[in-house]
């Protein structure tokens, strides 16, 4: 049976992602900050564990906790959007905390759970649009586009890294989604993201280690 770790997964495209995979008959490891607030993921039958993803020492304590078992797919989704940061009024205070979760934290879970990751096993970053140079045309959003910029750097190189080993890597756009970060004003819902992504996933392989991906399997550039 095929195993996925998904971080993040109490609600939005994590819980999805969890509600997914399940019906596709994986053993789903769902991780959340609050025990409490993973109930919905429970539910679906994966199992819960503890994460605040900007906890390094719990990252070992997870990493150490799973020894023994194979990670086949990463998913780092959890993810914090610090909104609007319009030029003029920017807010240095949660630039650290941003960075943590959103690039520190899917670098350190992919070093921590390497060494359970299979030959043929995957990682994927839940990246954004937004953090592509190439399609921002409307500037603003400083944090959050340097934040998803940073982690398709890290995708890039962790898929070089990771070549010899059969490990293949991917940063994945889910699109604009109705979540509570992406709000009811979203195109789509996270049934049509996660499907998407679902299918981007199971097609990654060394043709196509190392890019950014839309959830419909379109190359976004950088
Ligand atoms: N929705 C969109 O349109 C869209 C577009 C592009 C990219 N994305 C990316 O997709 C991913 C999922 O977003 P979403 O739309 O599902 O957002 P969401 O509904 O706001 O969910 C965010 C998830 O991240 C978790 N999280 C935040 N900080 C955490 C921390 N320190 N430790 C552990 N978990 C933490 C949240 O947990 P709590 O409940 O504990 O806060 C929650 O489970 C993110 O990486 C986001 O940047 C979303």
């Amino acid at each position: 049976m095929q195993t996925v770790l998904v971080t993040g997964a109490n609600r939005g495209l994590g819980l999805e992602f969890v509600r997914q995979y399940r019906e596709a008959g994986w053993l789903v490891i769902a991780t959340s900050r609050r025990l409490d607030e993973g109930v919905r993921a429970r539910d679906c039958g994966a199992e819960l564990l503890q994460l605040d993803v900007r906890d390094e020492e719990a990252i070992r304590a997870l990493a150490h906790s799973l020894e023994g078992r194979k990670i086949d797919l990463l998913i780092n989704n959890a993810g914090y959007h610090p909104g609007a940061q319009q030029l003029g009024k920017l807010d240095y205070e949660n630039w650290q905390s941003a960075f943590h979760i959103n690039v520190i934290a899917p670098l350190q879970l992919a070093e921590a759970l390497l060494s359970i990751i299979p030959p043929d096993g995957k990682i994927v970053n839940i990246g954004s649009r937004q953090g592509s140079m190439a399609c921002n045309r409307e500037g603003g959003k400083y944090l959050y586009r340097a934040t998803k910029a940073a982690v398709h750097s890290i995708t890039r190189s962790l898929a070089i890294d990771l070549v010899e080993r059969g490990i293949v890597v991917a940063a994945l756009h889910p699109g604009w989604v109705k979540t509570d970060m992406g709000t009811n004003n979203a195109d789509i819902e996270v049934e049509e993201s996660v499907s998407g992504m679902r299918k981007v996933i199971a097609d990654l392989g060394p043709h196509n280690t190392g890019h950014l991906i839309n959830y419909d399997g379109e190359v976004i550039p950088w």
